[in-house]
């Protein structure tokens, strides 16, 4: 049974890697082909996209070992069900920092200096001289960014954010708190400051969410937060819609509680919320935190090496749950 399922080419040098390791067939566009399709006894491993959702009944029922994720993000599997069915789970970590941390940042930029609504402005011949009070934005640097989660991308942000003279806050496990010592600041000691939660939230001049989609960060900004925050404060998230309580937002944004959004990534991807594109003080980006040539060549490269290893009979170089691949045995 070395057979490889997968949901949606994947780019090069993906199919060649997942075509000298097995037998590969492209297909099960719904979720109910994807059920039968992993309990079919036909194939070792799926090589799935973020849109792919396996939960715990799908799990229940299937008979793959493994499960390569084209994306570091896995919150569309169950985990926990899939550890207790032995089939491990693999991601692509990593690759896709940078361009991630570039995608906060230009959102950061972006909204700050009405980048879209000027871009229409001048589209629409609008543009007719400078004048003195002209789309006038606000300032980046001497601002306080504010980063929920301080894993590699947010660190990533950090860094840009440094460089632009930004002052930078973080909130390593929001909505709680964890320690955080010196060696893990590493070169952020004395460059960055440990904050709560609640004080991110209401200092803040931007509010950039760098942190996976979970029971206790889903809905982690809602209204209250919103709320909470400075009227002039300018929400980015290119982690997870749902950390985002979308409607809440919406409101936000049209009763002037915040002043703008960057947004990449929605609460019912690809679905917006009613209002949101409505509004001009939002950047909205179809989740192309990862969308470099070589950034998703890498992550084809990762994904697939994840996935041939499992086809092989061998734990693969990037599982978010190793223990599953000793409980396959
Ligand atoms: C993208 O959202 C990813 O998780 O790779
Ligand atoms: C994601 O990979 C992160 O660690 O921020």
């Amino acid at each position: 049974m070395s057979r490889i399922l997968v949901t949606t080419e994947i780019p090069a040098p993906g199919m060649d890697i997942l075509r000298a390791a097995g037998d590969v067939d492209l297909g099960a566009v719904d979720h109910e082909q994807l059920v039968a399709a992993c309990s079919s006894g036909e194939y070792s491993v799926v090589v799935s996209q973020l849109r792919d959702r396996f939960d715990a009944e799908l799990l229940q029922t299937a008979s793959i070992v493994g499960i390569s994720n084209y994306a570091v993000g896995f919150d569309n599997i169950d985990i926990a069900a899939a550890t207790q069915r032995g089939i491990t789970v693999a991601n692509t970590p990593g690759v896709l920092t940078n361009s991630t941390a570039d995608i906060a940042m230009l959102l950061i930029l972006s909204t700050a200096r009405r980048a879209v609504e000027a871009d229409s402005f001048v589209r629409s011949g609008s543009f007719t001289g400078w004048e003195p009070e002209l789309l006038l934005g606000s300032d980046v640097s001497d601002r306080i960014l504010g980063l929920a989660g301080f894993g590699r991308i947010a660190r990533a942000t950090a860094r840009r954010a440094l460089g632009f003279g930004m002052t930078v806050k973080f909130c390593p496990r929001p909505p709680g708190d964890r320690e955080v010592s010196d060696d893990e600041l590493g070169e952020f000691a004395g460059r960055v400051e440990h904050a709560s939660w609640d004080e991110i939230v209401t200092t803040s001049d931007f509010l950039s969410l760098h942190v996976p989609l979970s029971d206790s960060t889903h809905h982690l900004v809602d209204a209250a937060v919103l709320g909470a925050m400075k009227p002039s404060a300018i929400v980015i998230n290119t982690a997870r819609g749902p950390v985002i309580d979308e409607a809440a937002l919406v409101t936000a944004l049209s009763e002037g509680t915040v002043a703008a959004a960057g947004l990449d990534v929605y609460e019912r991807e690809p679905a917006l919320e009613p209002g949101l594109a409505d509004l001009p003080n939002t950047v909205l980006l179809p989740h192309v935190g990862s969308a470099t040539v070589s950034v998703r060549s890498e992550m084809a490269r990762l994904c697939a090496t994840n996935a041939a290893a499992m086809v092989g009979g061998s734990m693969p170089a990037h599982p978010v749950n190793p223990d599953a691949w000793s409980h396959a045995g």
